[in-house]
């Protein structure tokens, strides 16, 4: 059994400070039911955009919009008490200009009452981290496999397979740190280089399709479920199939109905 014996919700500088103590558990949630489910028994809550794909299913994470963001971080934030939640900032909301990230991260803060953002940054948001943390905003850099880069990747592909990509990203993550970012999302990236950051780097790194090494571990609820459709990357693993339950469960329902089964007499009121 798994859950904490936390009472108030775990903080920012709570979260950087298990960094060689112990190990960060983190999972997704969209909506307040999965929210509730793993309040208790994670550290951080991400509202990954994610949403995009696995809530609304479309292909890529590129068409979350901005009010989309705000709405399903909010029914986390309403229904949860104990894990940090941290929400992911949509494609467009950010790459403009330092000032048009502070704009929509303010409102992200301010509209739902998470603790923290995450950009999907390499070094060349560097200086809107700053901007942003320098103002109040605390900011988890997501860097390696950048689904918002979707296109200039040509495809969601592991990075840092080459010593030079490795080299880029261990740059990225130099810079986005040296900027403020009080945590690094490591995804998709060849294990030996997230295990370099994790040691070179003073804030925990949080890994997705990274290394052991990490300082934590991230991964879509849905994927770990069995719930998201076919197929799922290298780097899940289906800790249940919640899938066949819910089909089960529902095949019953319908021949029960169709037998007129259910309802019974219980069921009704007023008799
Ligand atoms: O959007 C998301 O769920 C994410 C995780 C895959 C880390 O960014």
């Amino acid at each position: 059994m798994s859950t904490l014996t936390r009472s108030k919700r775990m903080t920012v500088p709570q979260l950087v400070a298990m960094k060689g103590q112990e190990k960060i558990v983190s999972l997704t949630a969209y909506t307040s039911s999965i929210a509730r489910l793993i309040d208790p028994i994670v550290d951080f809550i991400l509202v990954g955009d994610s949403t995009a794909m696995v809530a609304y299913g479309r292909t890529s994470t590129l068409s979350m919009q901005l009010e989309e963001t705000i709405a399903h971080t909010r029914a986390v934030v309403d229904c949860t008490k104990l894990a940090c939640v941290i929400a992911d900032m949509p494609f467009g909301s950010y790459q403009e200009s330092s000032e048009q990230a502070f704009r929509n991260c303010a409102q992200v803060l301010s509209r739902t009452g998470c603790d923290a953002v995450k950009l999907e940054a390499n070094k060349a948001l560097a200086g809107t981290i700053e901007f942003l943390v320098q103002r109040g905003i605390p900011v988890m850099a997501h860097v390696g496999l950048m689904p918002q880069f979707v296109n200039t990747m040509g495809g969601f592909k592991a990075q840092g397979m080459t010593p030079e990509a490795a080299a880029i990203i261990a740059e990225d993550a130099r810079a986005n740190v040296e900027a403020g970012a009080f945590s690094l999302l490591l995804e998709g990236v060849a294990e030996g280089i997230a295990r370099q950051i994790t040691l070179d780097s003073k804030v925990p790194t949080i890994g997705i399709g990274a290394s052991p090494a990490c300082d934590g571990q991230v991964l879509v609820t849905e994927d770990l479920l069995g719930l998201s459709a076919d197929p799922v990357p290298r780097f899940v693993k289906r800790y249940a199939d919640v899938g066949a339950i819910i089909r089960d469960a529902c095949n019953q329902y319908a021949e029960e109905v169709r037998d007129s089964r259910f309802p019974e007499i219980r069921h009704c009121y007023g008799v």
